[in-house]
């Protein structure tokens, strides 16, 4: 049974209730964080929870809790769940009002809510062959830096994927990469890892920035830099990244093949160094 935590009280997912008139349901208004749990203990997150603040400023939702409260409520919730490598996923909307009003309420009560998967990073399979995906105009609005509930953009983004049987979809403005429908995506061209620079129109991914330590620590040449939509179509290798894929090569796009069509070495030992770092720092010490 999976155990959510909803305003106060740890209680069985199946019996949590809100209201309908709660602008996360009614406007999309609300934050959210997804935080990968490995061997019982959160990956990153001071760095998820400072994301989450960042997001809450900016879409002016009062903080409901401190750095410290917000640790503890999800170490008390991945220890009341069963998996060992759990997915927390984390919402603050900004609370119910008496009417449906696009104005804020003048006081705000907002709705917090987590809840745990277990976590399902790709199998060997997935890994060893890669993953199909698509791309698209990224029609999204000129904020994604922030993690807002408010995703539909990215679900019909996602979905043109899913209808052609694929795993990702990539996007593309004005003829740069962005992201990923639900990822950020590094190309390597001439055994270079390059990347796009956090801006209002991608997340700042809590992996890309794992990936890119690890890419200067083990002195993979990198830049971090716009990305033409050609480069990404002629590339040696393409990558997704995010907290439950982790680093997950593409293999081909629009039904063409990247590189050979199989996982690259660079991605090969990208995940390789990602798989240390995460049973060096996290599964032991
Ligand atoms: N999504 N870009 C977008 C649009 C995303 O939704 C995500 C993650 C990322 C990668 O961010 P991170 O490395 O911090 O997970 C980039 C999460 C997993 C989700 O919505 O389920």
């Amino acid at each position: 049974m999976s155990i959510c935590y909803l305003d106060g009280t740890y209680q069985p997912l199946t019996e949590a209730r809100i209201s309908p008139m709660d602008r996360g349901f009614l406007f999309g208004d609300g934050a959210y964080e997804v935080i990968p749990v490995y061997s019982r203990r959160p990956f990153r997150i001071a760095e998820h929870i400072a994301r989450l603040g960042r997001t809450l400023d900016a879409v002016r939702i009062p903080n409901p809790h401190t750095a410290a409260e917000w640790e503890a409520i999800v170490s008390e919730l991945v220890a009341r769940n069963a998996w060992v490598d759990q997915s927390i996923y984390l919402q603050v909307s900004r609370g119910p009002d008496e009417r449906r009003n696009h104005a804020f309420p003048a006081v705000m009560r907002p709705t917090v809510f987590l809840m745990s998967e277990a976590l399902v990073t790709p199998s060997a399979d997935v890994l060893a062959s890669g993953v199909a995906a698509v791309s698209a105009a990224d029609f999204r609005w000129a904020r994604c830096d922030l993690k807002t509930t408010a995703l539909l953009a990215n679900c019909l983004l996602r979905q043109v994927a899913i209808d052609k049987g694929c795993a990702e979809t990539v996007l593309f403005r004005d003829g740069f990469l962005t992201e990923g429908a639900a990822s950020n995506i590094f190309v390597v061209r001439d055994g270079v890892m390059l990347v796009p620079p956090k801006s209002h129109l991608m997340l700042p991914g809590i992996t890309y920035d794992v990936v890119l330590e690890l890419a200067a620590t083990h002195g993979l040449e990198h830049a971090v830099r716009e990305i033409l939509e050609d480069e990404v179509r002629t590339a040696d290798e393409v990558w997704l990244t995010s907290s439950t894929k982790e680093v997950l090569a593409i293999t081909s796009l629009d039904g063409r093949p990247i590189g050979d069509g199989r996982p690259g070495p660079v991605g090969r030992e990208m995940h390789a160094w990602y798989q240390e770092f995460k049973n060096t720092v996290m599964r032991v010490g």
